[in-house]
C-alpha cells in the first residue's frame, strides 16, 4: 500500500525521507563528510498478546512508521578513534560514546544508551567469531518516542545489528539477529524482556500484522490493508519505565507458577488445569496466570477475527485484554485506563472498535482499532476528554504496519 497520509497530513514515506535526510545532515555536521552506510529499524505496537512472550505464548505486533536511523562511515585518521573502537553520536544526547569492537567487554554497572549499542556489538561478534568489525563512526537519530512503550530500545538494538551486517558484509538469519538483540537487552540494559520487540523490529512487513509463536518462533503474516481501518496510537505521556522491579517480578511469578503446576511454561496450561491447581497458588499468582492463559487464547482469536473481517469481535478482545492487564496482571495505570474508557464511551457507533494499553505497561501508549473516516472526531474527543480528566495533552498518531529493519545505503 503506497503513501497513505498520517493524521497530520504527512505521508509515512515523506516522514521517513525527512528523518533519513536529517540523520545524514547530522552525520555531516559531526564528521565533516557524507556517510557511506545508512540503516534503519522501526519501533512497534502490539495489537494484542501482552506479557505472553516470555511465557512461550503468542503476540500480535506490527512495526510502525517511527524509526531509528544510523548513518556511518569507516574511521579516518582525523577522527582520532582507537583501532579497537567506534565513536557513536546519538542526536538525543550531548556526548558521543566510544564503544569497543574487539575483545571481551563486560556490561557497565550503570546502564546508559551506549550500553545497548555495546551489547549488540559484543553479541554479534561472539556469534560470528570469523567476522571482524573495522573501526567506524556513526550518528544515531530516532523518531520513536522514548519511554512510550513503542520499543525505542529494540529499534536501536536492531538498527545496530543491521549496521554491523552492512559494515561486515554479513547477513544474519533474522531470528538469530533478534535473539542477539534480546540478549543485549538482558545483559547490557539489564531488562529481562521477551522476544517480541526485537522480532518485529527485525522482521516486520509493510501492511502486515505478525502473529508470532514465541515458543517455536514461527511467524504468520496477516495482511492489514483495508483503507477503512486504522491503528491509532495515543501516548498517555506518563513515562513507562520497565527496568524497575515490576517486570522481572511478573516474569518470575509466571515461572514460579508454571513450576508449581508442573508445566514447562504457562503456554502449556489450560484454563481447566489452572482452576484445578488453584489451591496450590497464592491469590496473586493465580490472577497472574489467569491473565496469561486468557491472553494467549485472545491473541489467537484476534488473528482469526481480523482475517474474517470481524472487527467488533477483535475490538471486544482488545477491551478484555486491557481489563485483564489492569485487574489481574496489574500493569496498567490510571491514565491508560482513562484513555481506554474514553474509547469505550465513543464506542463502535463513534468509530472505535477496541482499545487497550500496549507494551509492558505502567504508562506509555494505548493502541486502538478505529474506522478511518471517523479518525478526526475520535482524536478530537480523546484530546479533549483526556485533557479534562488528567490535565495532560496526549500525543496521537495514526499508523499502518510498516517495514522492518533494512540497509538503506552501503558500500558498492
Ligand atoms: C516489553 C517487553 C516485551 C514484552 C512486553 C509485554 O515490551 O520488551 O518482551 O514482554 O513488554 O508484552
Amino acid at each position: 500500500m503506497s503513501n497513505k497520509k498520517d493524521s497530520d497530513g504527512t505521508s509515512a514515506d515523506t516522514r521517513f525521507e525527512e528523518l533519513e535526510r536529517r540523520t545524514i545532515e547530522k552525520f555531516k555536521n559531526a564528521f565533516g563528510r557524507d556517510p557511506i552506510f545508512v540503516v534503519t529499524a522501526p519501533g512497534r505496537v502490539n495489537l494484542i498478546g501482552e506479557h505472553t512472550d516470555y511465557n512461550d505464548g503468542f503476540v500480535f505486533p506490527m512495526a510502525i512508521d517511527r524509526n531509528v536511523i544510523i548513518a556511518a562511515d569507516w574511521v579516518r585518521h582525523e577522527d582520532h578513534v582507537p583501532s579497537d573502537s567506534a565513536r557513536i553520536y546519538s542526536s538525543a544526547k550531548r556526548q558521543p560514546a566510544l564503544v569497543k569492537i574487539q575483545g571481551d567487554v563486560l556490561p557497565a554497572p550503570k546502564v546508559d544508551w551506549s550500553e545497548y549499542v555495546q551489547g549488540v556489538i559484543v553479541g554479534y561478534l561472539k556469534e560470528t567469531p570469523s567476522v571482524q568489525a573495522p573501526p567506524f563512526v556513526a550518528m544515531i537519530h530516532s523518531s520513536v518516542p522514548l519511554g512510550a512503550a513503542l520499543s525505542s530500545s529494540a529499534a536501536l538494538e536492531v538498527a545496530v545489528a543491521t549496521l554491523i551486517e552492512a559494515l561486515t558484509k554479513t547477513s544474519l538469519d533474522p531470528v538469530r539477529k533478534a535473539l542477539i538483540c534480546q540478549k543485549a537487552e538482558h545483559d547490557f540494559a539489564k531488562m529481562p524482556c521477551g522476544i517480541m520487540d526485537q522480532f518485529i523490529s527485525a522482521m516486520g512487513k509493510k501492511d502486515c500484522l505478525m502473529l508470532l509463536d514465541c515458543k517455536s518462533y514461527e511467524t504468520k503474516l496477516i495482511p492489514f490493508t483495508s483503507d477503512d481501518l486504522s491503528i491509532l496510537i495515543v501516548n498517555s505521556r506518563v513515562k513507562h519505565q520497565l527496568s524497575g522491579s515490576e517486570y522481572p517480578e511478573r516474569r518470575a511469578s509466571c515461572f514460579d507458577s508454571a513450576n508449581i503446576l508442573g508445566v514447562p511454561s504457562l503456554r502449556f496450561l489450560s484454563a481447566e488445569q489452572l482452576e484445578a491447581g488453584k489451591e496450590k497458588l497464592t491469590e496473586t499468582q493465580y490472577r497472574r496466570c489467569r491473565h496469561v492463559v486468557g491472553e494467549i487464547q485472545r491473541t489467537v482469536e484476534a488473528a482469526e477475527a481480523i482475517q474474517n473481517g470481524e472487527f467488533e469481535r477483535l475490538g471486544r478482545l482488545m477491551y478484555e485484554s486491557h481489563d485483564s492487564l489492569r485487574d489481574d496482571y496489574e500493569v496498567s495505570c490510571v491514565e491508560l485506563d482513562i484513555l481506554v474508557d474514553i474509547c469505550r464511551e465513543i464506542g463502535v457507533a463513534g468509530g472505535v472498535y477496541g482499545s487497550r494499553m500496549t507494551g509492558g505497561g505502567f504508562g506509555g501508549c494505548t493502541v486502538s482499532l478505529i474506522q478511518s473516516d471517523k479518525k478526526d472526531s475520535i482524536m478530537e474527543t480523546i484530546e479533549r476528554k483526556y485533557q479534562e480528566k488528567t490535565g495532560i495533552s496526549p500525543e496521537m498518531f495514526v499508523t499502518r504496519p510498516a517495514e522492518g529493519a533494512r540497509i538503506l545505503q552501503q558500500e558498492e
